[in-house]
């Protein structure tokens, strides 16, 4: 983290289009032929900022060691990790909740308090918070994706996991349960960063407040 070159940790995947069209309003650009590559550090066209490509549950664990200056991740993904970072902004893309869900046939909140839930889902602590709240004994059977497949197959009862459009849970006849809590993108930025390199995070949280309005 040498000068005042930002590093910033985007997630691949869903939200990778949305946060560099973001940072492209906000005057951040990232050549063609860096994003075709394979690359897994790109540099922003005036090297003022690099970006480092990683899995979305990464983002903060790359943010709250400080290798990257900043980041972008979801709310969920950042209420699971409790990492230590500072969170300035809500990006408002990336919308999607976080759900209980289960199959038609046994959907309900009817839960029986002596018999234990078994909840598969790659939100652990999420889950595990939201069943003690509620005296609701579970056992959590994580899982990194595909979550939906679980309560088919009889590995677990209910999940608790990311509904965007609804169409997985649709199309694997599950339906909604409660909604635990919403996400959208954040903006989250290491803590000793915000100090050190206070011109240049100053001057990002500036630039991407511009380009949200
Ligand atoms: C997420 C999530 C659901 C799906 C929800 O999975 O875990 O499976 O998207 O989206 P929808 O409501 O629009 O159908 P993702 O695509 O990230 O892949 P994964 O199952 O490998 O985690």
């Amino acid at each position: 983290m040498s000068g005042n070159r930002l590093i910033i940790a985007l997630s691949k995947g869903r939200m990778q289009d949305d946060a560099l069209e973001l940072f492209a309003r906000a005057g951040i650009v990232v050549n063609e032929s860096e994003l075709n590559s394979r690359k897994l550090i790109i540099d922003s066209s005036d090297r003022r900022h690099s970006f480092v490509l990683v899995k979305p549950s990464d983002v903060p664990t790359y943010v709250e060691y400080g290798v990257a200056d900043a980041g972008i991740c979801g709310r969920d993904v950042l209420l699971e990790s409790r990492a230590n970072v500072h969170e300035p902004l809500d990006l408002k893309f990336g919308h999607c909740k976080i759900a209980v869900a289960g199959k038609r046939e046994v959907v309900g909140e009817d839960y029986n308090l002596l018999a234990t839930v078994r909840v598969a889902t790659k939100y652990p602590r999420i889950t595990t918070d939201y069943f003690h709240a509620k005296g609701v004994p579970i056992e959590v059977v994580t899982l990194s994706g595909s979550v939906e497949l679980s309560p088919l197959l009889g590995l677990s009862d209910r999940i608790v996991d990311l509904v965007e459009t609804g169409r997985t849970l649709k199309e694997n006849g599950l339906e909604v349960i409660d909604v635990i809590t919403e996400s959208t993108a954040r903006l989250i930025v290491n803590r000793a960063s915000l100090h050190l390199k206070r011109a240049a995070v100053s001057d990002l949280i500036s630039s991407i407040t511009a380009a949200l309005n």
